[in-house]
């Protein structure tokens, strides 16, 4: 058998999930990504797919508070679990800050990989117990590829995110 005919075997599969505090749904292929899914199934496309081989992080996602690469998952791996896309962080029509600092410090140029930033921008400032540094910053963004800003701004924008998410951050 080849491995196309292999990957083209599958079955469809119940999948069941909270997406962005909705219940959502679906039958779908059991080798169905969770990228996909989100993309597709639910058309949630602020979700981008930039490599599909888990290196850019414009597909990351936040699933029961941990942050995800989206497509290194099945979606039927997220079955009965809590998924938080880019569309889920604002309170309505208001901005989470974390997108507002990335307004404010000009931290996005096509703003491809913008999404996965700024899921993973929150994660790193709701984890972090110490005063944020650029440094840290630097080094926790390791898996999120920009092709555009050079990272300067991003940097900007997650310390700014996290002044205004209340959070100390250290700029010596
Ligand atoms: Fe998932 Fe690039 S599309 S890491
Ligand atoms: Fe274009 Fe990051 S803003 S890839």
């Amino acid at each position: 058998m080849t491995a196309r005919e292999v990957r083209e075997e599958y079955h469809m599969l119940r999948v069941e999930l909270v997406v962005n505090g909705q219940d959502v749904r679906r039958d779908v292929p059991d080798n169905m990504l969770l990228s996909t899914f989100l993309r597709e199934e639910v058309q949630l496309t602020g979700t981008h797919i930039g490599c599909d081989t888990t290196q850019c992080g414009a597909c990351v996602v936040s699933i029961d508070g941990e942050t995800v690469k989206s497509c290194t998952m099945l979606a039927l791996q997220a079955n009965r679990r809590s998924v938080t896309t880019i569309e889920g962080i604002a309170n309505g029509s208001e901005l989470h800050p974390m997108q507002r600092a990335f307004s404010e410090c000009h931290g996005l140029q096509c703003g491809y990989c913008t999404p996965g930033m700024v899921i993973a921008a929150i994660d790193i400032v709701e984890r972090s117990e110490e005063p944020l540094t650029a440094a840290r910053v630097r080094e926790e963004l390791k898996g999120n590829l920009c092709r555009c800003t050079g990272y300067v701004n991003i940097v900007k924008s997650v310390l700014r995110g996290a002044e205004l998410m209340g959070r100390p951050v250290d700029r010596v």
